[in-house]
């Protein structure tokens, strides 16, 4: 136990740190000081290249004038108002900029003040949207195996990755879960999407339906492309046909966008990516560029005209939170957008893609690569486990390469990265260059 007496405003022990390797991380403590555009500076004063953007969220890069500026100015101006009952005029304005630059139909916004809180309000709206429709049967919802949707217990409930769900026994009831649609032995080094597999995967789905029968089923959720488990790749076709069976049997389709929304994949939203328009989506992260917590649910007319009923006073939809749409995170939300449109940052993922795609794949062949996948500004390299050890090689990966001066993610023994889409090709060239001489020297 430590002793309070002796804490010193240095000491490390009283952060518990979110998903981190707390010990390891204290015995040598990776700090960042600063940041501007595309790099960090760490607390011995050296410059490291965000291959991350943050954790997929500084979509803009890093410090930009215009976000800086609205949240000095917001905050010298009004620096909260209540949420519930009261508005205030940037709200507005960000929900009025969110829906222009939204797949068409999804006209109305919910604020949130993260993607875990974006999921649980996604997830509550589809049960309640059936309620209030006369069919409060449908409470099932359907999630994907190793399907990241946040920490919270919805979330964690239709998601799919073991390490997040086992220490809490049993969580929702009526959650089933879909194949993932990775398929090792078959897609290795695929670019891009692949061309077999959509058919067979959904065949699971309808075999889902039809054991619960539809109308106990509210909604399917799904990230268009999974992230936090390693990034994989929907092969052609499958969101497509997964928006035909949801809409068939009257389920609702939620497309958890908070990392594949603002840019990521070369479009506003990976929904314009695959044509597809999901009932809801639900977005975070790149919102704000990652500075201001804020998250947000987008949802069509038909949703949320379903829940305008009853007498005026009333309020509609018992859920919110203290800072929905807190004006700071709005005012920096609609600096975001700006710079996003000024720069042309949502779609300039299209135009990195093929330089992205060649660099990563470049990789192929370099010791313990077992896989590489990418889309739009997203890749990963997979490693070979160390026998006995898995994470391990991975993990030394990434602090050799904030050492050497490049930030990369991992998830167990696979490295993902995802670049602010402010990139240059020169730095694309850095970043993977970096990365192939830490592989060649990993053990
Ligand atoms: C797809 C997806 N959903 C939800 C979340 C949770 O977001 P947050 O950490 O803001 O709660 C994440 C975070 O990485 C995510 O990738």
């Amino acid at each position: 136990m430590s002793d309070r007496r002796n804490v010193t405003p240095n000491d490390l022990s009283a952060f518990w740190m979110p998903f981190t390797a707390n010990r390891q991380f204290k015995k040598a403590p990776r700090m960042f000081v600063g940041a501007k555009d595309m790099h960090y500076t760490t607390s011995d004063g050296r410059q490291v290249l965000d291959g991350t953007a943050g954790l997929w969220c500084v979509n803009a890069g890093h410090c930009r004038p215009r976000i800086v500026e609205a949240i000095a100015t917001q905050a010298a101006e009004m620096d909260y108002a209540p949420a519930f009952q009261m508005g205030h005029p940037k709200a507005f304005e960000l929900a009025n900029a969110l829906v222009q630059i939204a797949p068409e139909g999804l006209n109305h916004v919910m604020y949130t003040n993260s993607g875990s809180e974006s999921v649980e309000t996604a997830l509550k709206t589809a049960i309640a949207y059936h309620r209030v429709k006369g069919d409060g049967a449908r409470f099932r919802l359907i999630g994907r195996e190793r399907g990241y949707h946040g920490v919270n217990f919805g979330g964690i409930s239709v998601g799919g990755i073991v390490t997040n769900r086992k220490m809490f026994g049993t969580l929702l009831t009526g959650v089933d879960h879909m194949s993932h649609t990775h398929t090792p032995g078959k897609n290795q080094f695929t670019r891009g999407e692949r061309e077999e597999g959509a058919t067979d995967l959904l065949a699971e789905l309808e075999r889902i339906v039809t054991l619960h029968d539809a109308s106990t089923i509210a909604a399917v959720i799904v990230e268009p492309v999974a992230g936090s488990t390693g990034v994989l790749i929907p092969p052609k076709g499958y969101l497509k046909k997964l928006r035909e069976i949801t809409k068939k049997h009257g389920i609702l389709l939620i497309f958890d966008e908070v990392i594949t929304g603002f840019g990521r994949v070369g479009t506003p939203f990976a929904a314009d990516y695959f044509g597809v328009t999901p009932d809801m989506i639900v977005c975070a992260k790149g919102l704000t560029n990652g500075t201001i917590p804020m998250g947000a649910v987008l949802v069509t007319s038909e949703i949320h005209d379903a829940f305008m009923q009853g007498p005026e006073h009333m309020i509609e939809f018992f859920h919110g939170y203290t800072y929905s749409g807190n004006p700071i995170a709005a005012a920096t939300g609609l600096a975001t957008l700006e710079t996003y449109k000024e720069e042309g940052l949502l779609t300039r993922g299209a135009e990195l893609a093929s330089y992205w795609e060649d660099a990563l794949h470049s990789l192929k062949g370099l010791p313990h690569v077992i896989d590489i996948r990418n889309l739009g500004l997203i890749g990963a390299v997979e490693l070979e486990p160390i026998a006995g050890s898995p994470t391990k090689r991975a993990f030394s990966a990434f602090v050799q390469g904030y050492e050497e001066g490049i930030l990369i993610r991992t998830t167990g023994d696979i490295i993902a990265m995802s670049p602010p889409l402010i990139i240059s090709k020169a730095q694309i060239d850095e970043l993977i260059g970096k990365l192939g001489s830490i592989l060649k020297s990993l053990e």
